[in-house]
């Protein structure tokens, strides 16, 4: 008797323990990022790390795909932990889940494009390392859609730290 009670003490733990592990998996790798969820998130500086510590903008890299002359990029407080004193991104990182990037596209000093790079590893809008990929314009209309992929952008992104490429065309 004593035996069944430890028993079913047992299968009680253990079926509990798969029921918690399993609702806690399925909360992480079941999220659907939005466009306007990244809009809602990333539109507003405050928070964020500049890319160098410095909001000047930036004149973009000749293999840059994206248009207009300038740019700034940043990094919400998740992000941000992968930079350097400097502000750059450190060698050999692997951004955590719930990292934001924030690109401004600028042209004539005038914000034209937010481009976004969102760390969320199993978002149904996620790519095969975890990144959600979007742009939309400064009041939110998305101009390239998170349900993209990645498609276009991975390519030429493949070259940088954990798909990034600021550090290797802004040194
Ligand atoms: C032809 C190459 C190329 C393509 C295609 C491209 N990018 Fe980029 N991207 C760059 C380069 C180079 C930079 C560095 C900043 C600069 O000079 O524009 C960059 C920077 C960024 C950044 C700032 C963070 C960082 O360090 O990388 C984001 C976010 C970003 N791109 C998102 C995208 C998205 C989303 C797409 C697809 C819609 C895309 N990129 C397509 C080359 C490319």
């Amino acid at each position: 008797m004593r035996y069944t009670v430890l028993l079913l003490a047992l299968l009680v733990m253990f079926g509990g323990c798969n029921d918690d592990s399993s609702a806690e998996s399925n909360s992480q790798n079941q999220s659907t990022t939005t466009d306007a969820q990244l809009y809602m998130l990333g539109k507003n500086a405050a928070g964020f790390t500049f890319y160098k510590n410095s909001t000047d903008t930036l004149v973009k890299n000749g293999g840059s795909g994206h248009p207009d002359s300038h740019l700034r990029t940043r990094y919400n407080a998740i992000a941000a932990q992968h930079l350097d004193a400097n502000g750059k991104v450190k060698a050999g990182t692997v951004f955590a889940d719930s990292s934001l990037i924030v690109k401004e596209l600028i042209n004539n000093g005038v914000l034209t494009t937010y481009v976004f790079l969102f760390k969320k590893k199993g978002d149904a809008n996620a790519d095969a390392n975890g990144w959600v990929w979007a742009e939309t314009s400064p009041t939110g209309t998305p101009t390239y859609p998170v349900t993209n992929k990645g498609a276009g952008c991975i390519g030429c992104h493949s070259a940088g730290i954990d798909y990034t490429r600021m550090n290797d065309t802004h040194p």
